[in-house]
């Protein structure tokens, strides 16, 4: 009961359910456990490794981390392709590491997230090792196979065939060494018997152990989970309404025993997914909400010459936060895994900066991308490695310093995981920290004030001023109880001059400014910003 205090109480009168409070407050950083540091020199980082440099994530004040897949795995997809959900893969560390990493990261206020990977599994889990059996057995329903090895199955589904003796096809998510788990499909077609009801044995069963799993995490000190492709669960699920059915049912069985756990999911759509009962969803480079709008396209905003308006962006963006209200926040990620890196075609650590800005006082919970503190580059064009394809160049080992290997492991080169950025002045994080104008130091300015600043938290009110269209500029209020900052940000190289009227400004305090100026006069500001400038001002 105690715990349930702690859920933020939401607002709307009609709201079924609540985040917990610590949300408010938190700054998510992204480990990919493979690249992060490499404690014993094999040449791939390991949970070990990520205890060891959880003081410089205090240092930069993350208060959440979210670890990409470290289960056994044959690694064909980077850990999204899981044969024992119970035990950290061997390359990695064991489950003791593990538990000790979240003791470890507890003592310095830092909670620690897995990722989930529930819609399918490895080729090499037993229990798809079972299913394809021709017997009858435990697992024969525990994926989705079809019932016969030769007919082609006239549906939207990607099965794979000739894999197996059983006289069936089986149906994969991603890749085809990822057969989906059965969670049932939505309408199951009586003709096609193979499609089974949600509530049938085999898909009842599947959901079981996926919160076995996520209670046996949690009783050993997790703090909750990124669940990978969380609307991929139910087949054929028009809207995800019975997706969204199953996630309310687990949701509400595992917070009544762990109620302040965060469940975050990989989703794309946060009207969608608040509704499952997720506490965050991101805004992806898939899906509604406008990522490729604001930082990918080469027209995007966050562009120094020949970027669009932030209205393509601020529309969808607006329309996900009002379906979604106080119910669950939404999360715009400086990149992950699974997409560019922001540092990539020609941006410099200066328009990171606009970036960081932005991420760092937006509503909603920051997720900072490994790397991304310091401007670490995407590498293009590097030899696949465990699936990555074109992702590949935005999972190298971290830089941390200007030692052998720049300090992420003292194997030999040929051995680490992923070649590092070869660049003569690649972005070290050693380097940064002493440099107060650097990149990280920035972010960590910003950190720092985010969180001492209600107004710039998670739930504080955000009010766009409206800017004539042509504006490659932006321009928001934050306020909270008597607390209001403007944040100003001119990605753009041209500079811009405007002014917001009949806004009463008290006393102007500058809290982190670039190249913008900001005079009052009467009721109104008068605002210049040169090329590719930023400022947060209390007002
Ligand atoms: C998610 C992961 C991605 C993975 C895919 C299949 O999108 O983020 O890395 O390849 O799911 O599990
Ligand atoms: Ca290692």
């Amino acid at each position: 009961m105690e715990n349930q205090k702690n859920r933020q109480r939401p607002q709307t009168m009609n709201s079924r359910r609540v985040y917990p409070s610590w949300l408010n407050q938190a700054v998510f950083y992204q480990v990919y456990p493979q690249s992060y540091y490499d404690a014993n020199g094999d040449g791939i980082g390991d949970i070990p490794g990520i205890v060891q440099k959880l003081d410089y994530l205090q240092w930069l004040g993350i208060n959440a981390v979210w670890i990409n897949p470290c289960f056994v795995s044959p690694f064909q997809d980077a850990g999204y392709d899981v044969a024992d959900y119970y035990r950290i893969a061997p390359r990695y560390g064991t489950n003791r590491d593990l538990f000790r990493l979240c003791r470890e990261a507890h003592r310095r206020q830092i909670k620690i997230c897995l990722d989930l990977v529930a819609g399918h599994t490895s080729l090499e889990h037993p229990w798809f090792k079972a299913s394809c059996l021709p017997r009858r057995n435990r697992y024969s329903d525990r994926y989705i196979w079809t019932t016969s090895g030769t007919s082609d199955e006239n549906v939207p589904l990607s099965f794979i065939r000739g894999y197996a003796p059983r006289n069936g096809n089986f149906v994969a998510n991603c890749f085809y060494f990822q057969p989906a788990l059965n969670y049932g499909f939505a309408r199951p077609d009586a003709d096609q018997p193979w499609q089974q009801a949600v509530d049938a044995p085999g898909p009842r069963a599947a959901r079981q152990e996926l919160m076995k799993i996520m209670e046996y995490w949690l009783s050993h000190g997790v703090d909750g989970f990124r669940v990978d492709m969380a609307f991929s669960l139910v087949k054929l699920d028009p809207g995800h309404r019975e997706t969204i059915k199953l996630w309310q049912d687990i949701g509400q069985k595992i917070r009544s025993r762990y109620p302040d756990i965060a469940l975050i999911s990989e989703w794309g759509n946060p009207e969608e997914s608040i509704a499952a009962g997720f506490d965050i969803d991101f805004v992806l480079h898939f899906g509604a909400g406008g990522f490729n709008d604001l930082m990918l396209n080469e027209h995007c905003f966050f562009r120094r010459h020949g970027g669009s308006n932030i209205q393509g962006f601020l529309k969808s963006y607006l329309a996900q936060a009002a379906a979604t209200k106080s119910n669950g926040l939404i999360s715009i990620p400086s990149a992950n895994h699974d997409m560019k890196r922001l540092c990539a075609d020609g941006r410099t650590a200066k328009d990171l900066k606009v970036i960081f800005t932005f991420l760092l006082t937006w509503p909603g919970v920051p997720f900072i991308y490994y790397g991304d503190e310091i401007g670490m580059r995407y590498l293009p064009g590097l030899a696949s490695k465990e699936g990555g394809y074109a992702r590949t160049g935005a999972r190298t080992p971290m830089q941390w310093g200007d030692g052998l290997n720049a300090d992420f492991s003292t194997a030999t080169k040929d051995r680490l995981y992923l070649p590092l950025d070869s660049h003569r002045r690649r972005p070290t994080a050693r380097k940064q920290v002493d440099d107060p104008r650097s990149l990280l130091n920035h972010v960590r300015k910003l950190i720092t004030l985010r969180k001492r600043s209600p107004a710039l938290q998670a739930d504080g009110n955000l009010v766009p001023i409206p800017i004539d269209n042509n504006g490659h500029y932006f321009a928001y209020l934050r306020q909270s109880g008597d607390e209001r900052f403007l944040i100003l940000l001119n990605p753009s190289a041209e500079p811009c001059q405007f002014h917001i009227d009949n806004l009463r400004a008290g006393n102007i305090v500058t809290q982190i400014n670039h190249g913008t100026r900001v005079d009052t006069q009467g009721n109104n500001i008068n605002i210049k910003m040169a090329g590719v400038s930023y400022g947060v001002y209390n007002i």
